[in-house]
């Protein structure tokens, strides 16, 4: 028996991939069990398109009440071509969407720090990505995700739609103070991203941002326009500490600054409903939601192929954040790059001509490592 309290985690597996990743994730958490003596107790819920087709809803009452019961929830992915045709509120992103609003996750911290053995990985030239360490705090339950007017019609025989942009001054203050937070325990600098030469909302956010910026002596805070963000993430990612921008703005970023790390497949991300979580590795956490940056992937879903390390790096953060338990998502961490170091890929991340594992085997070397370190 082993010491302790039981954690108890919600595995929210989804679709596509996100049973193959998630899967791989709790090999890794059982090692880090055994190896640590710690118990986490995982209880599964329905989320997604697995959940539309067995109860008819992306997101169940059931998988609601299991998420709040727990003190952390570890997701996979949703969506796929098979729930293309489904009314949108029933879409499989319907179902996260709704999830990050009902638990009031409203910043998701995706860091980006090429792994040492993965810089070669990237399609970017090794000056551009070594040393980079940058955390991308994104705003995840407002903005044009969620404003309402939006629909579609026709009008006069032409298609129309309309999304809607809406952000109040609350909703961007307590982003942006928790991206000053976390950047007080890193390099302390915050870049705001918008788009304050064309929006209104980014005017606003830019006025607040700057506000509460002043409440940070200790913390350099710059803005920089969406689209020179997108540029100097490429060319110049060293001079960014921590980005904190709007929820579709931030989106689009992370899936650029995958590029620095060498795949889609390798971020991870947590997201948040309070304040600033101690990176230094305080005990006493908060609850959150951990999840591969990447999506279902349903082109090679159940072949085995798919890159597991978002998802165990997500368990890393998910144990450090919520569990409060720092030196076991070192464990993780650490095993990672010897996993790497020892020339353990899945495809994405190889080079041309070199062997691959699947997404089994690197979880199962992974794990391996765990019990021997
Ligand atoms: C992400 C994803 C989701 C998003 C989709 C699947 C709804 O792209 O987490 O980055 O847009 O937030
Ligand atoms: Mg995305």
């Amino acid at each position: 028996m082993s010491g302790g309290q039981a954690y108890r985690i919600a595995v929210l597996a989804g679709d596509g991939i996100g049973p193959e990743v998630t899967g791989a994730a709790r090999v890794v958490l059982d090692a880090v069990a055994a190896r640590h003596d710690r118990q986490f107790t995982y209880e599964v819920g329905l989320v997604g398109g697995a959940a539309y087709d067995e109860t008819g809803e992306p997101l169940p009452a059931a998988t609601l009440e299991l998420c709040r019961r727990s003190d952390a929830v570890l997701f996979g992915a949703i969506g796929g071509p098979k729930w293309e045709k489904v009314p949108v509120a029933r879409r499989p992103e319907s179902g996260l969407l709704a999830l990050r609003q009902a638990l009031g996750l409203f910043a998701n911290l995706r860091p980006v720090r090429p792994l040492p053995a993965l810089v070669a990985a990237s399609p970017l030239k090794p000056e551009i990505v070594e040393g980079v360490d940058l955390l991308v705090v994104r705003e995840l339950t407002g903005g044009i995700y969620f404003g309402e007017p939006r629909r579609r019609w026709t009008e006069a025989g032409a298609r129309r739609a309309v999304d809607t942009l809406p952000y109040g001054e609350g909703e961007i203050s307590r982003v942006v103070r928790l991206a000053c937070e976390l950047a007080s325990g890193r390099r302390g600098r915050v870049s705001s991203v918008d788009k304050a030469n064309v929006l209104d909302t980014s005017r606003l956010w830019r006025e607040v941002a700057t506000e509460i910026g002043a409440e940070y002596p200790a913390i350099t805070l710059d803005h920089v326009l969406v689209d020179a963000c997108a540029m100097y993430l490429i060319t110049d990612p060293r001079r960014f500490d921590v980005i904190v921008t709007e929820n579709l703005f931030g989106d689009i970023l992370t899936d650029e600054a995958a590029v620095l790390v060498g795949s889609l497949g390798v971020l991870p991300s947590a997201s948040l409903n309070g304040k600033a979580p101690d990176y230094a590795g305080a005990r006493g956490q908060q609850f959150g939601l951990y999840e591969p940056i990447h999506g279902s992937a349903p082109d090679i879903a159940g072949q085995d192929r798919a890159n597991p390390l978002g998802a165990i790096l997500s368990a890393a953060l998910l144990l450090r954040l919520s569990l409060g338990l720092d030196e076991e998502a070192r464990t993780i961490e650490r095993a990672v790059d010897v996993a790497l170091a020892s020339g353990l890929r899945t495809g994405d991340i190889a080079a041309t001509g070199t062997r691959t594992v699947g997404t089994k085997e690197l979880g199962e070397a992974i794990a391996a490592q765990i019990a021997v370190a």
